[in-house]
Formats: C-alpha cells, sequence, structure tokens
C-alpha cells in the first residue's frame, strides 16, 4: 500500500491480505528491498500513483488498485508492458466532485469563505464585505466533457447557467455549444472549469492564452489536476488582475504548494476533496478491494483501466 486509506477500509485490506504500508517506512527503500518478491498488489490513490521505478521493483506484481479515477501518477505502458493490471474507481465519485465544483464556483463568486472570515474577525459591524458576483446568468465553459464534466453540466441547468464544452470531439449526444480548443472556450465563457483527465496530453492546456482568453472578468475552477494548467502563468495572471478570480482544488506538487498562491487574495485554495465525502470515500475503498478480490479470485475486474 503506497498511501493511506480511511480506517474502514483499513480494517478489511489488513484482514484479507499481507499488508506492507510504504508510507510509514522510516526507510522506505529497505522496506522496498525486504518485499519486493512478495508483492503481488499495490493498492494507491490518485494522487500518489505508481511509477515505473516502483512497478520494475516489484517482479511479482499483477494488479494496481487505484483509489481514484485519475490514474495519471501510474506509468499505465510500463505496467502493461508488464501485464500489470490497473484498475480505479469511476462513477462513484463523479457527483461529489461535480458538486464540489459548484461549491469553488459559489465559494468564489459569493465570497462564502471571505464572508466567514468577515464574520469571524469582528469586522461586520465595522464594514460591509465586498459585494460578490452572480452565478446564475453566467455561461460556464468546461474542458474535459467525460463523467464529471457531463455532471458539471448537469448541474448548471438548475443554477441557471449557460454551459459549453471543450472536448477531442463534439459529443454526439449532446447539443451543448462545443469548442474545438480552450482559448475558443474560454473567450466564449465566464467561468471555466478543468474536469478534464491529468497527464502528458492535457499538460498545461489551461495556459497564458486560455487566460488570456478568459479575461479580467473571469473566473477559473480547477477540480481536475495541477497539471492540466501552467501554475506560472495563471499565478501572473491572478497577481495581475487579468483573470478576476480562481478557485483550486488541486495543484502540482500538491501538498506542498507553491506558496506564491498563498499571498494571492483573488484565490480559493483546497486541499484536494472534491471527492472527500464519506459517502463517496466508502464507494471508492469498496470497489478498490472488490477489484483486488476479482483480480485474485480470477473473476473479471470491475473497473479496469489496462
Ligand atoms: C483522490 C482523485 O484519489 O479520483 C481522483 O482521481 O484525485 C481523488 O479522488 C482522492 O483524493 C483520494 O486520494
Amino acid at each position: 500500500m503506497v498511501g493511506a486509506y480511511p480506517e474502514w477500509d483499513m480494517a478489511p485490506m489488513e484482514s484479507t491480505y499481507t499488508l506492507h504500508k510504504l508510507w510509514l517506512a522510516e526507510n522506505k527503500e529497505a522496506l522496498l528491498e525486504r518485499i519486493s518478491t512478495l508483492v503481488r498488489a499495490i493498492a494507491t490513490r490518485g494522487e500518489l500513483g505508481a511509477s515505473s521505478a516502483l512497478i520494475d521493483r516489484l517482479p511479482r506484481l499483477e494488479i494496481i488498485a487505484c483509489y481514484g479515477v485519475g490514474t495519471d501518477a501510474i506509468d499505465l505502458t510500463r505496467a502493461s508492458e508488464r501485464g500489470v493490471r490497473v484498475t480505479n474507481t469511476p462513477d462513484v465519485l463523479t457527483e461529489d466532485v461535480a458538486d464540489f465544483a459548484f461549491a469553488l464556483m459559489l465559494g468564489s463568486l459569493r465570497k462564502v469563505v471571505a464572508g466567514d472570515a468577515h464574520v469571524r474577525s469582528g469586522a461586520w459591524p465595522k464594514r460591509n464585505l465586498p459585494l460578490g458576483t452572480s452565478l446564475h446568468g453566467k455561461t460556464l465553459g468546461i474542458i474535459g466533457f467525460g463523467r464529471i464534466g457531463r455532471a458539471v453540466a448537469c448541474r448548471a441547468a438548475g443554477f441557471d447557467v449557460t454551459v459549453a464544452y471543450c472536448d477531442l470531439m463534439p459529443a454526439l449526444d449532446s447539443k451543448l455549444a462545443y469548442y474545438p480548443d480552450p482559448v475558443s472556450l474560454a473567450r466564449a465563457c465566464d467561468i471555466l472549469v478543468a474536469t478534464v483527465s491529468g497527464g502528458e496530453a492535457t499538460r498545461n492546456i489551461v495556459n497564458a492564452d486560455v487566460l488570456a482568453a478568459l479575461g479580467p472578468a473571469g473566473l477559473f475552477v480547477n477540480v481536475a489536476r495541477g497539471s492540466v494548467v501552467d501554475q506560472d502563468a495563471l499565478i501572473a495572471a491572478l497577481a495581475e488582475k487579468r483573470i478576476a478570480a480562481a478557485a483550486l482544488d488541486v495543484f502540482w506538487n500538491e501538498p506542498n504548494i507553491d506558496e506564491r498562491f498563498l499571498a494571492l487574495d483573488n484565490i480559493l485554495l483546497e486541499p484536494h476533496q472534491s471527492s472527500g465525502t464519506v459517502e463517496t470515500r466508502k464507494a471508492m475503498g469498496q470497489l478498490v478491494r472488490d477489484n483486488l478480490a476479482a483480480h485474485f479470485a480470477g473473476r473479471p475486474l470491475l473497473t479496469p483501466v489496462v
């Protein structure tokens, strides 16, 4: 196991498998050296993944089960070369991640966190909180029209928000406005939300040009991966008010995020918690365990990636 799961998953994992906890090892190298020829499965998390180096250390490895839908931190090429199966946890987290995209939009536009700080600090009797910005009536651009992007689009109708999206191809089953690239999408919308998969193919697709197209009234929301946005360009655009604000749940190098973010007043920062509800995390853990159980029983995997 690469990183901890909640307690309700740890107990069944420990009772079913001989569990080696890499994140607790004082000397990770020594642990890997000791168990390398024993390990048949890796249980990891979306943001932790499994590198080619780790996969190569484990000659008997059969399966990597990921607690998370994103597998960008797993070397899928190396896994498939080695015949190692990979599973993830799609669907069970879609609704919570989409909900959280709206929490970020409202949190930023309607100054939810700033309002709380205003009341707590005792400033309320002295001055009013600066006014917020309406969500309803705006146009929302979704980068990545997969499961999560579509769930965001569904919710937008309830908020009276117009939706447009960008993906590799237009979705045949959708009448929403399609834009073939992030710049033209950003130009057409007030709020840009990234729900696209991470990885090399989408690295920095939200770049300086996209942020310029979003413009000085625009809000950028990221519930995807830190890697999909050019972080230097984002920080510069926020600092120079070339976009109005950002609300971010994911970062490059999280949890040790770039400290320049902390100095900005037009940003909402969250600790990668879009899928972080008890309900969803229980379902994710169950799916990880069901995939492992299916593999070791010789049954088809429930949610295979490779
Ligand atoms: C994390 C995620 O896996 O699904 C994903 O890809 O990034 C998240 O759900 C979660 O934070 C658990 O570590």
